[in-house]
């Protein structure tokens, strides 16, 4: 058992602290990675180590971890609007001028924006909404919701059980009837022998077709997916697919929930994922790069469809009765408006696009890697798929532990690694330059190296 003097900040955590997706009983033994600052993408412990983030936190921290115009920003707004709510007709400046902004570049033309505070929030609301709108219409049957294996949408209970991991239902009893989950769109994976990457994403469109019809196109809702993958390894769609998704959707009338959460803002190498791949959403949920994660806040935003129907049930409610005491928090607000006015004067989607090819390059040409067997990525994100061997592409038996060997080999090169099952996930902070990327593969590799040399002899 590790030893940590009694009054360390270790052992204090290791007396206090609950960590989400944390193994409880090790950390009794391992106690936290404390981090103390940030310089850039450089992130520091308290052992004095420094991290070349390469998933900028949780996907999140698109500027690094520290803005002293953010932080002014939100000095000022508590000095005068430190909180109020947006319940029953009241407002505010902030909650304004954003709502006012995420319309304006909105990927395709939307209505209202509701403002919350995660992630998962955005998600839960906008389950909430899907199922509202089809009340309103008068077919309160059509409430199943499709997402697709892998995929992470979020961690409340309804979230959760949109999200298609079974990893992380176990122990809660979850998920709740009615989320139905359709192929993973990983084509180096399940993609047929002889199969192109376009006949790979018909026939996932077939079987999501299948599927609706074996429900009954009455009783499903709404298709629900990030336009990459963030839960299946930061995963970009093989060619054609969100197209021929779309007809299929069209087709029976169910409703696209666009998860922007990890795409939002420049990942990508525009505004939005929706953009990149053509998707038209009726819905969008975003949060994550939103305030460059910086303060808890989330929107999603609605088309007229779901306005109308909001209108409908207000007729018959008397109200939308829906809300959180921090929705549209003030300070949240005025630093998510500050954070996208940056967004505009540094020329983010231009700052993403020039190194975009560098990140391509060189995380690609890992693929020359033993234990590499495939890169997918655009703009600031992409996964590579770590195998046992090549030819067959089988895995290293999970016996090998290979998620924490490569984590902490990454760790004492100075790198953190999002390790997603069989991906290492990318999605370093948007203000990385292209000498870090070269940086961050150089680490990469070696990392691979000392784990390959390791494990190849067990
Ligand atoms: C695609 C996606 N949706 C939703 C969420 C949930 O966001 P939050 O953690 O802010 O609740 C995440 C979090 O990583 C995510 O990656």
């Amino acid at each position: 058992m590790t030893h940590f003097s009694a009054n360390s900040p270790h052992a204090r955590d290791i007396a206090s602290v609950l960590h989400p997706q944390t193994n409880a009983r090790k950390h009794l033994d391992v106690g936290p990675t404390i981090m103390t600052h940030a310089d850039g993408v450089y992130i520091n412990d308290d052992a004095g180590n420094s991290f070349l983030d390469a998933g900028a936190g949780l996907w999140c921290a698109s500027l690094g971890y520290a803005n002293e115009r953010l932080a002014k920003v939100a000095y000022e707004a508590m000095k005068t609007l430190g909180y109020y709510q947006i319940f029953r007709h009241a407002s505010h400046g902030p909650a304004i001028d954003l709502s006012e902004k995420l319309l304006s570049i909105a990927p395709v033309p939307m209505s209202k924006v509701l403002l919350q505070c995660s992630g998962s929030e955005a998600n839960d609301t906008a389950i909430k909404l899907v199922w509202y709108h089809w009340q309103a219409q008068g077919k309160p049957e059509k409430r199943k919701i499709i997402s697709r294996s892998g995929s992470y949408h979020g961690s409340t209970c309804a979230t959760i059980s949109l999200t298609a991991k079974p990893d992380y239902h176990s122990g809660f009893g979850l998920p709740f009837d009615g989320f139905l989950y359709t192929d993973c769109p990983n084509f180096y994976r399940f993609g047929l022998p002889g199969e192109t990457e376009k006949e790979f994403s018909q026939r996932l469109a077939d079987k999501l077709e299948q599927t609706i019809l074996e429900e009954g196109p009455e009783t499903v809702a709404a298709f629900w997916a990030d336009p990459v993958q963030g839960g299946a390894g930061a995963l970009p769609p093989p060619a054609g697919y969100f197209e021929k998704v779309q007809a299929v959707l069209r087709k029976y009338d169910v409703l696209f929930v666009a998860d922007e959460v990890i795409c939002g803002f420049g990942r990508t190498g525009t505004m939005w994922g929706c953009e990149t791949y053509g998707i038209e959403p009726d819905l969008i949920s975003c949060a994550k790069a939103l305030s460059a994660a910086m303060q808890p806040i989330s929107a999603v935003l609605i088309n007229d469809r779901i306005f109308q129907s909001l209108l409908l049930q207000s007729d018959r409610y008397g109200a939308f009765i829906h809300g959180y005491t921090y929705a549209g928090h003030p300070v949240c607000a005025a630093v998510a408006l500050e954070t996208l006015k940056i967004y505009e004067e540094m020329q983010l989607i231009d700052q993403v696009k020039s190194v975009e090819p560098v990140f391509l390059k060189e995380i690609g040409a890992l693929c020359d890697h033993p234990m590499v067997g495939n890169f997918t990525g655009c703009g600031l994100i992409g996964g590579i798929e770590i195998v046992k061997d090549k030819e067959s592409r089988t895995d290293w038996p999970a016996s090998v532990g290979l998620g924490g060997r490569l984590d902490a080999a990454a760790r004492r090169n100075g790198l953190i690694l999002r390790i997603v099952g069989n991906r290492i996930a990318f999605s370093p902070p948007l203000i990385i330059t292209a000498e870090e990327i070269r940086e961050l593969a150089r680490r990469l590799r070696k990392t691979l190296d000392e784990v390959h040399a390791d494990v190849k002899a067990l």
